[in-house]
C-alpha cells in the first residue's frame, strides 16, 4: 500500500513510517522544511511538500495515495482553537479526496477528550462516541461520518502519555517542572488516572488500522489502563531524588501551568476492543518501567 503520513517527521509519526516501510509499504510523508524532507528521505520514505494550511498538498496527497494516515497537529498551546480548527479543515479536506474511493484514512485523537463525557472514574471505552464541544471532538465526528461517504475511516485516540526514548510530551515536562520546583508533586491524593501507550506499540496500531480497521471504527491507542499520577510522580521524584508531595487543586496552576488540567484528570481508558478487533498487542514496556529504565532522566 501507498500511504500518506502527514505528521510524518513527529515522535510518533517517525515511528509510523518505519513501521509501515518495515511491514512493506510505501510511504510518502508530508514535510514543511528541507530539515524534514531529509530525515524523510533517509528514512526511506518519499516526500510530499506541504503543510496544513496549505489543502492543495493534503488534497494532492489524498489522491495519489491507497490510503492516509493524518498524524499532524499545531502543537500550540496559545492558539489552542486555531489547531484544533486547522486539524478539522485537514481532515474534511482529505476526506473529500478520498470520498467514494474506498481508502482507509486513519485520524488522531486524544483519550483525555473522554474525561469532560463520561461520568467521573467511568472507564472508557471505544463504544464512547464524542461531540464537536470537545477538543478534537469535530475531527472525530468528520473522519467517522466518511464511512458513510466511501471511505474506510477510523479513528484512534492516543493517551495523554505515549511515552519511549525522545519522548517530548507531557512526561518530560512534568520531569522538567519538578526539577524547576524542587519537587515532584501530584494533586490530592494522586490517585487519578492516566491511560499511557508506548510510541513502538501506538506505531504498530496505526499500521494495523490502515490495514484493516473497519470503516467507521474508534480505537484505542492505551496499553496502560490508568496509573495513578501518585505511582508517576513517585517515579520522577525517585530519580531526580526529589520529594514527592501532594499539592492541593488550588496550587496546582501556579505549579503546573498549562499542565495542571491534565494532571489531575482521571481517564481511565480501555483498549480490549482494540486488540480483539484488530489483533493489536501491546509488548514494549508499560509506562512506569519504561520511566524506570532511566532514559528520561538524562540531561
Ligand atoms: N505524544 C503524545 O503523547 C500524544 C498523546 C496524545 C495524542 N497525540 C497526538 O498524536 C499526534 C502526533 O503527536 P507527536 O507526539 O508525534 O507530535 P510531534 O512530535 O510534535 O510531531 C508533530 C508533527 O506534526 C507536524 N506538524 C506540526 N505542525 C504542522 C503544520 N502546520 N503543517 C504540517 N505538519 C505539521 C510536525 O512537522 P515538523 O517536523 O515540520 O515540525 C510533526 O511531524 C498529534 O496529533 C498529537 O496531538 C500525541
Amino acid at each position: 500500500m501507498r500511504v500518506f503520513v502527514t505528521g510524518a517527521t513527529g515522535f510518533i509519526g517517525s515511528a509510523v513510517v518505519r513501521e509501515l516501510l518495515e511491514a512493506g509499504h510505501q510511504v510518502v510523508g508530508l514535510a514543511r522544511s528541507g530539515t524534514a524532507a531529509a530525515g524523510l528521505t533517509a528514512a526511506g520514505a518519499d516526500v510530499l511538500r506541504g503543510a496544513l494550511d496549505d489543502l492543495d498538498s493534503l488534497r494532492s496527497g489524498a489522491a495519489k495515495a491507497d490510503g492516509v494516515i493524518h498524524l499532524a497537529f499545531k502543537h500550540d498551546f496559545s492558539d489552542y482553537a486555531g489547531a484544533i480548527a486547522a486539524d478539522l479543515r485537514a481532515v474534511e479536506t482529505i476526506g473529500v479526496a478520498l470520498e467514494g474511493t474506498g481508502k482507509p484514512f486513519v485520524v488522531t485523537s486524544g483519550t483525555l477528550m473522554l474525561t469532560s463525557l463520561l461520568p467521573p472514574g467511568r472507564l472508557g471505552t471505544e463504544e464512547d462516541a464524542t461531540n464537536a464541544g470537545v477538543p478534537r471532538g469535530a475531527s472525530e465526528n468528520a473522519a467517522l461520518a466518511l464511512a458513510e461517504r466511501g471511505v474506510r475511516s477510523s479513528i484512534v485516540r492516543l493517551a495523554p502519555s505515549v511515552h519511549g526514548e525522545g519522548d517530548h510530551g507531557f512526561v518530560p515536562t512534568l520531569i522538567d517542572i519538578a526539577r524547576d520546583k524542587g519537587v515532584s508533586a501530584y494533586v490530592g491524593d494522586g490517585l487519578n488516572r492516566w491511560p499511557a501507550v508506548h510510541r513502538l506499540d501506538a506505531a504498530r496500531l496505526f499500521r494495523l488500522a490502515v490495514e484493516a480497521a473497519p470503516a467507521g471504527s474508534r480505537l484505542h491507542g492505551a496499553s496502560d489502563e490508568g496509573v495513578p499520577f501518585r505511582e508517576i510522580a513517585g517515579v520522577i521524584g525517585r530519580h531526580l531524588n526529589l520529594p514527592v508531595v501532594s499539592i492541593s487543586r488550588e496550587e496546582a496552576d501556579a505549579h503546573f501551568g498549562f499542565l495542571s488540567a491534565f494532571v489531575s484528570a482521571d481517564n481511565p481508558t480501555s483498549s480490549a476492543m482494540t486488540q480483539e478487533r484488530l489483533g493489536w498487542q501491546p509488548v514494549n514496556p508499560a509506562l512506569i518501567p519504561d520511566l524506570e529504565q532511566g532514559h528520561y532522566f538524562r540531561i
